[in-house]
């Protein structure tokens, strides 16, 4: 990872090493300090800021001292699911060697007995299958196995918020007090619900109460950004011009997917970037390459939820969506209509509130949505 040059260096998913990842060095600063002095992380930023990215990076920048473990938690439905993705993803990072794998999953894995999968890199895949009258004991076996290793880990958690959506309860009481016991283990909680995200760690009654903290994630800055962007163009004697680069950041508020999307479509055009219109026929390309796409998510919505997503795509920002005069321009019947549609769009992730107020939450969607309702 990382050795490989890229055709395209903007990357719309995934991590390929520093050369190409755009600053961040504070965070990555503050996440490696965190771990150095025995700190837990709560990393909150909207989708697409880059959480995962920062993981990734981070995870890259320790030193040999410790060992980085990643799992993304976003498919997992309840802890079983969760267990099983825990133990897989520990013994995968722990134990390179197959050998000492096995020992290991013998030795600690005792309530599940994993399949293995052969992969290309020699290391084979453990997949665990775990009955739900075992996930509690297999959560136990992880964590005991993370201690006998005796050496210090990190343990990312992304989407975490996703463990308020399993059916068990006391889900975090549980993880929480396996933590507490394990003093060379560092771990960090990501997750884009930041209503969620606070409440389990900002809330007196929860059991992760000021136990980590919190970081969350801004924008990368403009200049910092242009300047990673023209790197590139200038390695490859393309015309870079600083205003246009601006314009791409401005249009998407700098949110780093966005940008890193745009910029791909005007590599891939190989005519450096000079001009506005590029930004235009860019940002098109990708409204009409997901076209079928919103069409459906549009209809599959309810009345009043399409009402609302087209009126709150038209003003863009909308500071408070159940007053009169927004309601009565969406063509909601009343301020309670308008509050259902506003929840059940939240709920789902479909909008969400930044400063400015309320806005559809798939930028490429809201323009999309726009041009639909002329
Ligand atoms: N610092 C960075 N420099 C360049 N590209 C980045 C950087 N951070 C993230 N990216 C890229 O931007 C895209 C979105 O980032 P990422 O997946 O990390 O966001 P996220 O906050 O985890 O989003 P989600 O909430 O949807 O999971 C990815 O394609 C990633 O490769
Ligand atoms: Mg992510």
């Amino acid at each position: 990872m990382g050795c490989m040059k890229l055709k395209n260096p903007f990357l719309t998913r995934g991590y390929a090493g520093p050369d190409y990842f755009c600053d961040r060095e504070t965070e990555t600063r503050k996440l490696l300090a965190a771990f150095d002095n025995d700190r837990d992380i709560t990393l909150i930023a909207p989708r697409r800021f880059g959480k995962t990215g920062l993981i990734r990076h981070a995870l890259s920048q320790l030193s040999d001292e410790y060992a980085g473990i990643y799992i993304d938690i976003f498919p997992t439905r309840n802890l079983s699911e969760f267990s099983a993705a825990f133990a897989s993803a520990a013994i995968g990072a722990l134990d390179t060697k197959i050998e000492a794998a096995m020992t290991s999953v013998a030795r600690f894995f005792k309530s599940c007995r994993p399949t293995v999968t052969p992969q290309a890199d020699g290391m084979p895949k453990f997949s665990f299958d775990i009955a739900p009258a075992n996930a509690e004991a297999t959560v136990k076996e992880a964590f005991d196995y993370l201690k006998s290793k005796g050496r210090r880990v990190v343990v990312a958690i992304d989407e975490f918020q996703q463990i308020g959506t399993y059916p068990e309860k006391g889900v975090e009481a549980l993880l929480r007090s396996h933590i507490q016991f394990l003093p060379g283990v560092r771990f960090v909680f990501a997750g884009s619900r930041k209503h969620m995200m606070e409440e389990m760690f900002a809330s007196p009654k929860r059991p992760f109460y000021q136990s980590t903290q919190i970081l969350s994630l801004r924008e990368i800055p403009c200049d910092k950004y242009a300047a990673f962007a023209k790197r590139f163009f200038d390695k490859a004697g393309l015309p870079f011009d600083e205003g246009t680069f601006e314009e791409v950041y401005r249009r998407f508020e700098g949110i780093t997917w966005y940008v890193q999307a745009v910029m791909n479509r005007i590599w891939e055009a190989g005519d450096g970037l000079v001009d506005v219109k590029q930004v235009d026929d860019a940002v098109e390309t990708l409204v009409e390459d997901q076209d079928l796409v919103y069409h459906d998510l549009l209809r599959s919505q309810s009345e009043g939820s399409q009402r609302m997503l087209l009126a709150m795509a038209r003003e863009k920002a909308v500071p408070q969506p159940t007053a009169g005069k927004f309601v009565a321009s969406s063509g909601l019947r009343a301020a309670s209509s308008a509050l259902f549609a506003l929840n059940d769009l939240r709920n789902r992730d479909l909008v969400y509130d930044t400063d400015s107020g309320w806005v559809v939450y798939d930028r490429l969607f809201g323009l999309w949505l726009r041009r639909h309702n002329s």
